[in-house]
């Protein structure tokens, strides 16, 4: 039997958030950013075991308090310098140490995306279980679309007729997944190295609020979801 493991790649900096302390561990209702994704890994029934990657030096980590979620945590001190980098050493890592099977699903989610809903979850495992190739979370883009020229200028309307905006978990077998990235690391989500291959993922239907935070701004609406959440 195959299993379903969750990978989170945290080893980034979070530049575009301009804060010192990567963005995964900044704030977010008392808890810093990843405790919500793998909160809402943790809670789901069909994951074994989830994989933290960090940086090697990263220090922030050991500053709290990981028990509740026992030994179906496991942190990889493995990170790379980018996320491709950081998702390839994780699995390579994994599979030094035994935890994973060639066959064996895994979900890689991004620490930045702490509104996952186990809805959401739940859809992605239960449509793509029986799946030959994988996918991921996706939403269509809602928004007119502008090719601008080297001037800011609009150069042409795109059409977003058929466009999807990617979001995570992306769900691969591990054999498939590590091929792809050993393939291809210039890409900045898993499954462009799938599509590499000249396979087709599957696009999953999600919505907005598993949106990735990467502005400041994007704190303050991630803090009012999951506090809305809570106190519903
Ligand atoms: N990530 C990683 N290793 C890297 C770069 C990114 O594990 N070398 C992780 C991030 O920690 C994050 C996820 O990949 O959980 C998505 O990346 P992104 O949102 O781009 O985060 P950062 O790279 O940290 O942010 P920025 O691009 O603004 O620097
Ligand atoms: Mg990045």
């Amino acid at each position: 039997m195959s299993k379903f493991l969750a990978l989170i790649p945290a080893a980034g900096s979070g530049s575009r958030m301009g804060n010192e302390l990567p963005k995964q561990y900044l704030s977010l209702n008392s808890r810093p950013m990843i405790y919500h994704a793998i909160n809402t890994l943790y809670q789901n029934h069909w994951i074994s075991h989830i994989f933290v990657i960090l940086t090697p030096s990263d220090d922030e980590w050991v500053k709290y308090n990981w028990s509740e979620f026992s030994e179906k945590l496991i942190v990889l001190n493995c990170g790379g310098a980018t996320r491709a980098e950081s998702v390839l050493n994780g699995l390579i890592t994994a599979k030094q140490r035994s935890l994973v099977d060639t066959n064996d699903w895994i979900l890689v989610h991004d620490a930045a995306r702490p509104c996952l809903t186990q809805t959401q979850l739940d859809k992605l495992i239960n449509e793509l279980a029986n799946d030959k190739v994988g996918g991921l979370l996706a939403v269509p883009v809602a928004d007119t679309l502008k090719r601008s020229n080297t001037q800011d200028r609009i150069a042409h309307t795109e059409s977003r007729e058929n466009l999807w905006q990617a979001q995570t978990p992306q769900m691969f077998r591990y054999d498939l997944l590590t091929k792809a990235l050993h393939n291809t690391m210039n890409i900045t989500d898993d499954a462009s190295a799938v599509e590499a291959m000249g396979l087709q993922p599957k696009l999953v239907l999600s919505d907005t609020y598993n949106f990735k935070v990467t502005y400041p701004q994007d704190l303050a609406l991630a803090e009012l979801i999951i506090q809305k959440r809570n106190n519903p």
